[in-house]
């Protein structure tokens, strides 16, 4: 029953498989759920206002600035009355769209002015799905943060075959249903998730200091993640040039020991996500004055840097339930990461290699492999991070629920 009481915004585009919404609308409301339809000009020649206001009971929005609107802004008391917006079927044009921002009907609009939880429901021929610019587009969105159901291989209206088709009304509530328990489920057990992220800085002086080429983007867009999944999620950050979204409780810290102090005042937690490229060393101390150029330098004395993930690993008192380690390596990736995995404690190493220019270290792209510590090991090609880390962020909540399940 997760998707009771749930207000669906339901925007019904201009494809064949449209006929398919007054399905899902009864479906919907099966599942007591609320439900408006804005029906879009090209979803008009498919079904029929009268059809969907017959079925939902309720009026159809239509046009941005319609007469029956009495002066009020449909697109913003839409956008906050609705829990989620579904877009059915989301046809190359409207994605195409939505990627460029438009906002030239009443659905554009509303999404656009919209912060709720949008689910693009895609139905095109295979050739337009796989079109260089559609993908192009899909990308962008998937970066905005839309969620995609489907599509689906399949046999399409147009006769050929292959991946476009849109998934079945019971296929979208299967995956609506999913999302939303496990949303509720974490929201409701108040579960927390503590994220390290960026460099560290070790100064030397004033004006001099040890640090590394982290950009910070892969934890922030992890934070980010288990925060839409219901996770209450505080992200330690090094300094970083991030604009931080407000969804996540955000605490800067220059140093490694801060962030060493950060992640204490943050025990116990449920889970703990290690991205953070704390400096391995740091001066002993920091000069007050800079040090001038013909300094002695026996001056500049290192020691270690606490190694924040296996204090948590390894902390008998405080462990997090879920611990996950990031390792960045240039050779015998995987062997050296396993080794990391089981010497740290960690219940799952997320591996990169960071010999290549083009993904790792400052740059939006990713290449990496998840390690488990049950032997499971999944390779994600080069994506971006925000692709990459919604696949971590969906590992770390099923594996967080596995681990809830052997407890009980
Ligand atoms: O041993 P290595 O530094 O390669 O391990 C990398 C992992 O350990 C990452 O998850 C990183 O965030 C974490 N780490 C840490 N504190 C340190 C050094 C590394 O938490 N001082």
């Amino acid at each position: 029953m997760n998707l009771k009481n749930k207000k669906i915004l339901l925007i019904v585009g201009g494809g064949i498989s449209a006929y398919k919404s007054l399905d899902l609308i009864r479906l919907l409301q099966r599942k007591s759920c609320s439900i408006k339809v804005i029906l879009t000009k090209t979803g008009k020649k498919f079904v029929t206002s009268l059809s969907i206001s017959s079925l939902s009971k309720s009026r159809v929005f239509e046009d941005t600035f319609g007469e029956k609107n009495n002066g009020k802004m449909d697109h913003i008391a839409l956008s906050r009355w609705a829990d989620a917006i579904l877009v059915l079927p989301s046809t190359a044009n409207f994605i195409s769209k939505l990627s460029r921002g438009s906002a030239d009907d009443l659905a554009t609009t509303v999404i656009l002015a919209s912060d709720k939880e949008t689910f693009l429901v895609p139905a095109m021929n295979v050739r337009m799905w796989e079109h260089k610019a559609t993908q192009k587009n899909l990308n962008t969105l998937f970066n905005y943060g839309y969620k995609f159901i489907g599509p689906q291989d399949g046999e399409m209206a147009c006769g050929e075959y292959g991946k476009g088709k849109m998934s079945s009304p019971r296929q979208i509530i299967s995956y609506l249903e999913n999302f939303f328990k496990q949303k509720d489920y974490f929201k409701k057990k108040n579960i927390r998730a503590t994220v390290t992220t960026g460099p560290t800085r070790e100064y030397i002086d004033p004006v001099r200091y040890i640090s590394n080429e982290s950009s910070g983007k892969q934890g922030y867009e992890i934070a980010l993640e288990l925060s839409r999944l219901g996770v209450k999620t505080t992200l330690i950050s090094g300094p970083t040039n991030i604009n931080y979204s407000n969804e996540i409780k955000v605490k800067k810290i220059v140093s490694g020991k801060q962030m060493f102090n950060e992640i204490k005042k943050t025990l116990p937690t449920d889970i703990a996500v290690c991205t953070a490229a704390v400096s391995d060393f740091k001066p002993l101390m920091k000069n007050k004055q800079k040090l001038k150029k013909k300094v002695n330098l026996d001056k500049i004395q290192l020691e270690q840097n606490p190694d924040i993930l296996e204090f948590l690993g390894k902390n008998n008192r405080n462990k997090p339930k879920l611990l996950v380690g990031f390792s960045a390596e240039t050779e015998n990736i995987i062997k050296n990461s396993i080794e990391k995995m089981h010497e740290k404690h960690c219940d799952i190493i997320v591996a990169n290699d960071v010999s290549s220019k083009e993904t790792g270290f400052n740059v939006d792209f990713n290449e990496v492999t998840i390690i488990e510590n049950n032997g499971e090991i999944q390779k994600i090609k080069k994506s971006s991070k925000k692709f990459i880390a919604a696949i971590i962020a969906k590992k770390i909540i099923n594996s967080f629920l596995d681990i809830k399940k052997r407890l009980n």
